[in-house]
């Protein structure tokens, strides 16, 4: 556990005050030796680091970067995804906290390895605390001259440099769950309804205001500082081949210790949760986890040996690596309750721009209802599959899987579940209540963030 590289949460109070960033190397020369190579090679030691993006698709960022055209003839833009929306996604918000200007340099030099010299950060609405201290950072780079059109001075080239500048503008969104999709996200920026586009085209050809742009993940680009410094192969060398580097796990549900662990691509997911999130309370089996986020496909307990945490790894398990949002379900889980509750979400969620979707996550949850209730009938077991199968791939964005994947999996891999909860004269107990399990009282959850202090 010791031995864990802490590359984006490393152990140092203080880490989010500028003076303490740069006291520990930030905004110095890795910058500085960024600012004299040329945008290619920058992008080219991304692409030797493996990095791959961590807000759910594991899109190689190096690749999403060489798709911006070259060139300065055309207004560019970055969009930096901080919308955090899903269900058991809660690790962006710690980079806020904790150490935001690893973020903001992360956004300095993708700019410079794009050409870009505007950047916006979407940050959920419900995050106003984070918002303000993403703003604070934003505004102490700025008076510091390391963000802004002071940077052409500050970071005056020597040699073949190249004097470059970058701003950044903080926005705060609304606190709807579709804008974190891109292309929703760009309409939401416009001043639209956040609604997703069809695509192509692409960001790349047509972003914002019809410019080229890159959207890129918080963690994402949180990593990027760190592949400068230590250079592409180093970097690659750590956690998974194919997923290099450390990822920020966010664990929660039927843990002794719910939080964020920053460990290697590749730790078990049992290890995570028995070793780092201290095991199951009352030493209870695991009836279920989804390992990713809420619109994951969920595993059996008895599928978990094993298992590790990369994209990889995880697809080959069945399921998918998402944002690392890990959900640990004991034995005593009412797993059809849970399946409404994230049924309930995601059919609250659709835009309603596509049929299959805006019918079908609602016709998920009312027959989810129906199990829940116990008026369910044995033929609504496949009904449910089939609502579900029928939503995935026909709709323009990827929250008809996201609502689809974990009902489907769920009745492919629990389906003695629904069928127990069909027989007649079944009385259903209450359900288990992961608070009150693990507290003693129905209080908030405590995110355990083993390394720095807070506010
Ligand atoms: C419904 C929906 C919600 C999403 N929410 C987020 C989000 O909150 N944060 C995020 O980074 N990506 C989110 N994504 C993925 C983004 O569309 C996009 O792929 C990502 O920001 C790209 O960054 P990356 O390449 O660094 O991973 C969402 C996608 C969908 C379909
Ligand atoms: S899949 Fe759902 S959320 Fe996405 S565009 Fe279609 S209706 Fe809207």
């Amino acid at each position: 556990m010791a031995d864990s590289p802490k590359l984006i949460l490393p152990d140092v109070p203080g880490l989010r005050n500028i003076e303490t960033y740069m006291q520990h190397g930030g905004y110095g020369e890795t910058l500085r030796k960024v600012f004299t190579m040329s945008p290619t090679a920058v992008t080219d030691e991304v692409k030797k680091s493996g990095l791959r993006g961590r807000g759910g698709a594991a899109f190689p960022t190096g690749l999403k970067w060489s798709f911006m055209p070259k060139g300065n003839e055309k207004k560019k833009y970055l969009l930096v995804n901080g919308d955090e929306s899903e269900p058991g996604s809660f690790k962006d918000r710690q980079i806020f906290e904790f150490n935001p200007h690893q973020m903001i340099e992360g956004i300095l030099i993708a700019s410079y390895a794009m050409q870009i010299d505007h950047a916006y950060i979407y940050i959920r609405g419900e995050y106003e605390h984070w918002i303000k201290m993403v703003r604070q950072a934003v505004a102490e780079a700025y008076d510091r001259g390391v963000v802004g059109p002071r940077m052409k001075d500050t970071f005056k080239p020597s040699g073949d440099g190249i004097a470059y500048s970058v701003d950044i503008t903080v926005h705060k969104g609304a606190g709807a769950y579709i804008v974190g999709e891109e292309t929703a996200m760009m309409s939401s920026l416009e001043g639209d309804r956040g609604y997703p586009r069809v695509k192509p085209p692409f960001p790349a050809a047509s972003g914002l205001w019809h410019s080229p742009t890159t959207i890129n993940n918080i963690e994402t680009l949180a990593n990027v500082p760190v592949i400068l410094k230590m250079g592409g192969d180093a970097y690659s060398k750590i956690g998974d081949p194919k997923h290099p580097g450390t990822l920020l796990f966010g664990v929660s549900g039927h843990v002794n210790k719910p939080g964020v662990y920053e460990l290697p691509t590749g730790t078990t997911l049992l290890d995570i949760i028995n070793k780092h999130a201290g095991g199951v309370p009352g030493g209870k089996k695991i009836k279920m986890v989804i390992p990713g986020g809420s619109s994951m496909p969920p595993l059996r307990g008895e599928q978990l040996e094993g298992v590790k945490m990369d994209a990889e790894n995880l697809k080959a398990a069945g399921s998918a690596i998402g944002t690392g949002g890990i959900m640990v379900m004991d034995e005593d889980t009412d797993i059809i309750k849970v399946l409404t509750r994230i049924s309930k979400f995601y059919a609250h969620e659709s835009c309603g721009q596509c049929t299959p979707c805006r019918e079908g996550t609602g016709w998920l949850l009312k027959i989810l209802q129906r199990f829940e209730q116990g008026n369910a009938r044995e033929e609504d077991i496949d009904l449910l599959h089939d609502v579900a199968f029928n939503i995935e791939g026909r709709t323009i964005c990827a929250l008809g899987e996201a609502a689809a994947w974990p009902v489907r999996f769920t009745v492919e891999r629990f389906r003695e579940v629904f069928e127990q909860r069909v027989k007649p004269g079944l009385k259903i107990g209450s359900p288990n209540r992961v608070h009150a399990l693990r507290k003693g009282g129905l209080e908030p959850v405590q995110i355990h963030v083993p390394m720095v202090e807070r506010v």
